[in-house]
């Protein structure tokens, strides 16, 4: 059963377009040097974000996806990551730029840098759309970041609340109501 809830915007369309720009801007100047940049998306939760991002990285570009999972539909996450898809090329002595939708208890991230690192990329960096620094359990910061947001749950753009909202084109903040409540 699904808890009562509705969804409050958080962060505009047009503030994370904005937003998108910038990042792109300081990672094409941060990786200006590279012959190909390959960019690795974070399924599901980034799907949004990199096909945004990589449309404003003014370098050759490959895109590759890696699938990890540690929330399923609960919001809490259970700090085991597991990897459900692994990325289609080898990576040993590649420019690297993982891209992930939230960092929160951090989990997702050291795993997946973790193990993308003990491959031998020659540069690995992140960039991650939110962070909530406040809920970080492991010591792990993207390279970039978008927005810092309070510890609130948050649903579009690509992020899900059990698998829902990731349409919505904004980041909202889930406010749960009473269970009585219609
Ligand atoms: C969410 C989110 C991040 C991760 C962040 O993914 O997309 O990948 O959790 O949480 P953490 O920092 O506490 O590890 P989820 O496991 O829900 O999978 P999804 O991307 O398929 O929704
Ligand atoms: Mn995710
Ligand atoms: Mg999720």
């Amino acid at each position: 059963p699904h808890r009562p809830h509705e969804i409050v915007q958080m962060i505009s369309a047009k503030q994370i377009a904005a937003r998108v720009e910038d990042l792109a801007r300081e990672i094409t100047a941060a990786f200006a040097d590279t012959d190909k940049l390959v960019v690795v998306g974070l399924l599901r939760g980034s799907f949004v974000f990199i096909a945004d991002l990589v449309r404003e990285i003014d370098l050759p570009v490959e895109v590759d996806f890696l699938e990890a999972s540690s929330y399923g539909d609960s919001t809490e996450s259970s700090r085991e990551v597991r990897i459900l898809k692994d990325l289609r090329a080898g990576i040993e002595g590649r420019d690297v730029l993982v891209v992930e939708d939230i960092v929160d208890t951090g989990y997702t991230l050291q795993h997946v840098m973790g193990m993308l690192r003990a491959r031998k990329p020659r540069r690995i960096e992140c960039c991650a759309l939110l962070d909530k620094p406040s809920r970080r359990e492991v010591d792990i910061r993207a390279t970039w970041t978008g927005f810092d947001i309070p510890d609130e749950f948050v649903v579009g753009y690509g992020i899900d609340f059990a698998q829902r909202n990731r349409n919505l084109p904004y980041i909202g903040k889930v406010r749960f109501l009473p269970e009585d409540t219609k």
